[in-house]
């Protein structure tokens, strides 16, 4: 199963991807966890300790690794590169494993502008396709809202999208907005999570703008969660409830897309 986590800056998408690695690892399943946003910290999320991630280096900064992949030489504009360089070694040799999940950084390409295809982005887009299509296991991408890393075909392959919004109008247009890109980049099914409810009628009446979205579960608005970030740590590990709410949404997912245990 692959699943992209998307929504507005700070609803919470970091939180959910993380806590979805750590219970399906939990449960037994190989994980992989992509951290596809530019402002990367699902690490921390997953409960990885800061100084362990120090060193580690987004998959797009790779130079020497793309330019040996790619074919190209760093540095040269124009040059010819392979557009289907060798990736299925990297899942296991790039990513950091933690706690049966392993993460990946992707980075973030600075592209030249008007469409310019570079070795960089020719090298997560393989990536990308080849934990998407021709791998086994769970993947949960952490990804921004503009789903800029998800290209035509990249995104038709995942076999859903959950959009995660806040109590708050603003956020569930976000949602509608996400819902067309999503539609036109031919992704399967979008559902919705509603993160840090205060009380039951917020979520009601959320759900009730959704025009139709499908709602897979909320999750409620948590100290310890959020303390969890103020300290680095992930709230997987620290609030048994906020499991248990990842745990239903979860079960709901599995449940909609057929999956058997
Ligand atoms: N259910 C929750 N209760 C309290 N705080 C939360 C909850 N979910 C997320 N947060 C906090 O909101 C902030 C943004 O969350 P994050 O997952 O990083 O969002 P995003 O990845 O969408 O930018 C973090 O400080 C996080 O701890
Ligand atoms: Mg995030």
């Amino acid at each position: 199963m692959k699943i992209a986590v998307t929504g507005k800056g700070g609803v919470g998408k970091t939180t959910l991807a993380g806590g979805l690695a750590r219970l399906l690892a939990k449960q037994g399943f190989n994980v992989v966890a992509v951290d596809a946003d530019p402002d990367a910290n699902l690490a921390s999320s997953l409960g990885i300790p800061e100084e362990e991630m120090a060193e580690v280096v987004p998959i797009a900064d790779m130079k020497e690794l793309i330019a040996e992949r790619t074919g190209s030489k760093p540095g040269t504009f124009g040059s010819y590169f392979k557009m289907n360089p060798k990736v299925d070694d990297l899942p296991e040799a790039l990513s950091k494993l933690h706690d049966g999940v392993r993460l990946l950084i992707m980075g973030t390409v600075k592209e030249g502008g008007g469409g310019c295809i570079c070795p960089e982005s020719v090298m997560l887009k393989a990536l990308l396709q080849h934990l998407l299509i021709a791998r086994k296991d769970m993947v949960i991408l952490d990804m921004e809202a503009g789903l800029e890393h998800l290209g035509r075909g990249t995104a038709a392959s995942v076999d859903a999208m959950i959009i995660v919004i806040e109590p708050g109008m603003r956020s569930v247009q976000t949602a509608n907005t996400i819902r067309k890109l999503a539609s036109d980049l031919l992704v399967p099914r979008v559902y919705v999570v509603i993160n840090k409810v205060q009380d039951p009628e917020e979520a009601e009446i959320i759900s009730r703008r959704l025009d139709g979205l499908p709602l897979l579960g909320s999750i409620s608005f948590s100290p310890v969660v959020r303390r969890a970030d103020i300290e680095g740590k992930s709230p997987y590990d620290l609030d048994s409830a906020f499991v248990e709410e990842v745990r239903e949404i979860k079960d709901r997912l599995f449940a909609e897309l057929g999956v058997e245990e």
